[in-house]
């Protein structure tokens, strides 16, 4: 049984270094339901590591398809995260006093990473095993250019070269996040780009695309395909991504027994699903061994929301059609999501294990329209101080609704929130928000990109 701090006023539960985890937690030990085997595009039979491998290392393969509990986490990836973690936790006791809620909220803060997010998390293992086994360069996608931010740190710290293939609304609304990257030593790209033959056939289309995540990856992939010195890396989605990220709910399971409280809702935003997996899944995973129940919420974009009212099918992770199918919550890959702010959210896809838990009914999933975001966001920064990233705006909106919620019904609820990264390099959109000028993007299904969907037997 845990106790409730002394002070009552606590407001930061900090961990030292050498609480750092020592294994990442790997869902797929303790799923209800087995997950849904990956297929080649070309054959639609389940692949195997041999197809991955032009595209990953090894170690990442393996861990790809692993089912242990527990997989060590490198000592060189553990010396590289005491640069940043472990990642604060705190409770929101001035945010409460604004709402005037019974609630208790509780954010555990990942933008206080060098690159201002928790992507670091995966990009610096990911470049970790990538330098282990000799690879000289790693292409990737960045939505926001959060992630690309990421990578273009580890890879410095490993010593690699990086290719960003960003999408082209961030790299107009976010040069910063460029110059991020380049100092940093990457170098960037608008996509879609003239340098891939993808980028060059959407350019010859469609002069004008905003980019897409899609489109991205796509463009990242076949840079990878093509070179002999150069893999290709993901900052979501994919298993062994959202098992880096569990180093966060790791820390938070310890953080809320030093505050003396469990929470009864845990609440992450979700764009591939890497955020929302790395805080709930050990909480999930506690559920599965026969502990106790939490609700589960992820929340997601109105312009892209896959989860809430996309199909559960089997679908490309690109536009360009490049990637192994998976099974997932997806808009079809051929939707492009309107240049909402929140680019790392722009997604038309989830990832294939929170897909699964979400059609299994473990987790619930909400969609919020940015101008709501925002306005919690801006409501965050008045109380809390710290000015949200985009993505972690549509996460704070759902934990505000909740304690709101709470003092209708005087429940004294405990909310657990992800807050992914830092808005820094937002405030363009801030701006928008504040004068007005932000709009709201309904989402239309797009009847051809779901009749797209891959047949698959
Ligand atoms: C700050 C931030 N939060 C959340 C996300 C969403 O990605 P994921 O769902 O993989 O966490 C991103 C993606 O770029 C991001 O930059």
């Amino acid at each position: 049984m845990t106790s409730r701090p002394a002070d009552p006023n606590q407001t930061k539960f900090v961990l030292t270094e050498d609480r750092i985890p020592r294994a990442w937690y790997n869902i797929v030990a303790d799923l209800p339901v087995p997950p849904s085997p990956v297929l080649h595009p070309g054959t639609g039979q389940p692949i195997g590591p041999a197809d991955l491998a032009p595209l990953f290392p090894m170690a990442l393969i393996g861990q790809e398809v692993s089912v242990e509990r527990e997989i060590e986490i490198p000592e060189p990836v553990r010396d590289a995260y005491r640069l940043y973690r472990p990642s604060p936790l705190f409770r929101a006791h001035r945010l409460e006093r604004v709402l005037d809620t019974p609630a208790h909220i509780y954010y555990k803060y990942e933008g206080a990473s060098p690159a201002g997010s928790h992507k670091p998390n995966t990009a610096i293992a990911q470049a970790f095993y990538n330098k282990q086994e000799g690879t000289k360069r790693i292409a990737t996608e960045t939505g926001a250019g959060q992630w690309g931010s990421a990578l273009a740190f580890a890879a410095a710290l490993f010593d690699l070269e990086v290719k960003v293939y960003m999408v082209r609304a961030s790299y107009d609304q976010k040069p910063y996040r460029r110059i991020l990257m380049e100092t940093y030593g990457a170098s960037v790209v608008a996509s879609p780009s003239p340098d891939t033959n993808y980028g060059r056939a959407v350019l010859a289309g469609h002069p004008d695309s905003p980019g897409s995540l899609g489109i991205a990856i796509s463009e990242a992939v076949e840079d990878a395909a093509i070179r002999d010195d150069t893999k290709y890396s993901l900052g979501s989605v994919l298993n062994h991504v959202l098992l880096h990220q569990t180093v966060v709910g790791q820390e938070a399971i310890e953080q809320m027994a030093m505050a003396g409280e469990e929470p009864d809702l845990v609440i992450a935003c979700a764009g591939g699903g890497s955020n929302f997996a790395g805080l709930t899944f050990p909480f999930l995973g506690q559920t599965f061994r026969g502990g106790r129940k939490y609700r589960v919420i992820a929340v997601e974009p109105e312009a892209a929301p896959s989860l809430t009212r996309g199909v559960y099918a089997y679908d490309f992770g690109d536009t360009g059609k490049l990637t192994p199918l998976v099974k997932m919550f997806t808009l079809g890959s051929d939707f492009i999501p309107e240049p909402i702010h929140a680019g790392g959210l722009r997604y038309h896809g989830m990832a294939p294990l929170v897909s699964l838990l979400k059609d299994h009914g473990d987790i619930e999933a909400q969609a919020v329209h940015q101008g709501r975001a925002f306005a919690a966001a801006v409501a965050f920064a008045r109380a809390e101080g710290i000015v949200l990233a985009p993505e972690s705006s549509h996460a704070i909106r759902v934990a505000i609704d909740e304690a709101t919620a709470a003092k209708a019904t005087g429940e004294s609820k405990v909310i657990l929130v992800n807050l992914s990264g830092h808005g820094h390099f937002d405030l363009a959109a801030y701006e928008k928000y504040l004068n007005g000028s932000l709009e709201d993007y309904e989402y239309t299904p797009d009847e051809a990109a779901l009749a797209s969907l891959p047949k698959v037997g």
